[in-house]
């Protein structure tokens, strides 16, 4: 059975990493928000001259640009898929749960995926994209923590959410979210 799943978390808790390696191994859409806005910087879109220098800050893109890219990329086909990076607020849980409705595939695991800060910049620092440098880090951080860390609450209160200790190998953090997908 295809799943619709979501992962939660902090930047740098390896979100993106396990949504690639289960979307592989599951043959899933794997849908990044981030990856996506990227994709269209380097394409030097319309868009992407738009969203640059936010990204560049560390802030969030303004949420009726995102869901318009959510919602060209959601495949409405039979197929399981992973959002990973959306929704980061109440705004756009509210828009994602309208979208979900109208394709009628409701979300049915969200992984939160928890990590300590100081293994989280690290890795960050190390990764070194655009945005991984201590003041855009501590802008993110801020920001995840202000407007993305209450969704946790949000998906618990509705039992969908799955605790993953992020704070470990690849190998031992995917297999643990393999074994709460079963
Ligand atoms: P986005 O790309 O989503 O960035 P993020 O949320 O900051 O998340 P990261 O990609 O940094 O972390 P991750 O948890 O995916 O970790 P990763 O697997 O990469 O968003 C970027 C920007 O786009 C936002 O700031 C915003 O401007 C905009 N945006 C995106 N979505 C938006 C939305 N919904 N609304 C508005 N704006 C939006 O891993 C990090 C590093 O750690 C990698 O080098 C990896 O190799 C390494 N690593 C991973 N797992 C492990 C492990 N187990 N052990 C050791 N190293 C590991």
């Amino acid at each position: 059975m295809k799943k619709h799943l979501l992962f939660l978390g902090p930047p740098g808790a390896g979100k993106g990493t396990q949504a690639a390696i289960i979307s592989k191994t599951n043959s899933y859409l794997h849908l990044s928000t981030g990856e996506l806005l990227r994709k269209e910087i380097d394409s030097n879109t319309e868009l992407g001259n738009q969203v640059k220098d936010i990204m560049n800050r560390g802030e969030l893109v303004k949420d009726q640009l995102v869901l318009e890219i959510v919602k060209k990329n959601l495949c409405t086909d039979n197929k399981g898929w992973i959002l990973d990076g959306y929704p980061r607020n109440l705004s756009q849980i509210n828009s994602l749960n309208q979208v979900l409705l109208n394709i009628n595939q409701p979300l049915e695991i969200v992984f939160y995926l928890d990590i300590p800060e100081e293994v989280l910049i690290k890795r960050l620092l190390m990764r070194g994209r655009k945005d991984d440098n201590e003041e855009t880090i501590k802008t993110r951080l801020n920001i995840y923590k202000e407007t993305t860390e209450p969704l946790i609450e949000y998906y618990k209160s509705l039992s969908l959410l799955q605790y993953i200790n992020a704070d470990g190998d690849l190998k031992t953090v995917s297999a643990d979210i393999k074994q709460k997908m079963a």
